[in-house]
């Protein structure tokens, strides 16, 4: 028996970093995914195996998740540890991971396997619900990064255009706004727990400075979400280019991604990082009259693909 399930990438679309903090963040699912397979194998074991690397441990010996060589992949046996430990079986599991979301970009690819990963290895067992879901996702991704907000693994689960912020969870912002979006992918790898920790290094040397962005950041993101729903582009965009300016102050950007915005600004609404930056990616806010020119010059100096919302959000199949 197979379980499959499938879970989308994210943008930021106003407030990474800013979030970890307790400020209310603007985010949607993409609709790039990562799938998951899981199925029972004859040997005690929990083998994964995904384009980045395969990794296998002794069920007998997943009480030192420590010893997980590809860091990356703790959090996936920490959810196959949960399952098996809260489900008796004398099998082991198989976990496939295949995915449409670059990963080390800032595009929500480890949030949504750990999504894809829980639902498809519970699976085996008992379905869970989309709220039961997103509470071991979350814990799963803080067993390698402990600050993590959990924007990330929320907008993955349930899909659509929401705000998010660490007290509230995530509320629907519009059912159905149909935003296009240009991704540009800097080529710079990120780390986002190195960025994240580098934040908090310039937000405790920089308290006041820190206190007043977060001030501007919390208007920037009341408007945004005025102008979403009264579907203003320009206003959006000229939002996105004042959040980049902030993300650029707390240190954030490099002068690639600085090129790639003042590119996308020439054509485009407006653009601004996405995600930890650091490198990673650059979102533009486009429509029909100004997508193909957009995409024309970014992809003069960088890889880029056009990209919908996506309202399902976790998939079992
Ligand atoms: C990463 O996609 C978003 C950050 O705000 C971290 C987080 O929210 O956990 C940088």
């Amino acid at each position: 028996m197979k379980s499959v399930a499938s879970a989308p990438g994210k943008i930021i679309l106003f407030g990474e970093h800013f979030v970890v903090y307790g400020i209310k963040a603007v985010l949607c699912s993409i609709d790039k995914r990562i799938t998951s397979t899981s199925q029972f194998v004859d040997e005690r074991v929990i083998r994964i195996r995904s384009s980045l690397g395969e990794s296998e441990m002794s069920i007998d010996s997943l009480d030192n998740l420590e010893k997980v060589q590809q860091r990356f992949m703790k959090p996936f046996f920490y959810i196959a540890q949960k399952a098996i430990k809260e489900n008796s079986t004398k099998y082991g599991i198989e976990i496939v991971l295949e995915s449409e979301i670059p990963p080390g970009v800032g595009l929500g690819s480890s949030s949504a396997a750990c999504v894809a990963v829980t639902a498809s290895v519970n699976g085996l067992f008992c379905k869970l619900s989309k709220d039961e879901v997103v509470k071991i996702a979350i814990q799963a991704e803080r067993s390698i990064f402990e600050q993590n907000s959990g924007a990330d693994s929320s907008v993955s689960t349930f899909g659509g255009l929401v705000s998010y912020d660490l007290k509230n969870g995530f509320e629907n912002i519009l059912s159905k706004n149909d935003l296009s979006f240009i991704i540009s992918n800097s080529a710079q790898a990120h780390n986002t727990q190195d960025v994240v920790r580098q934040v908090r290094k310039f937000k405790e040397e920089n308290e006041d400075l820190f206190s007043k962005l977060c001030r501007e950041e919390t208007s920037i993101v009341n408007n945004a979400i005025e102008s979403l729903k009264e579907n203003n582009l320009n206003k959006l965009g000229s939002l996105m280019l004042k959040n980049h300016d902030l993300l650029k102050q707390i240190g954030i950007s490099t002068e690639k991604i600085d090129l790639l915005v003042q590119e996308a600004k020439k054509t485009s609404y407006g653009a601004k990082i996405t995600g930890a930056g650091g490198g990673g990616c650059v979102i533009s806010l486009v429509d029909n009259s100004n997508s193909k020119d957009t995409l024309d010059n970014l992809r003069k100096i960088s890889d880029c693909f056009v990209t919908k919302i996506d309202y399902n959000g976790l998939r079992y199949s």
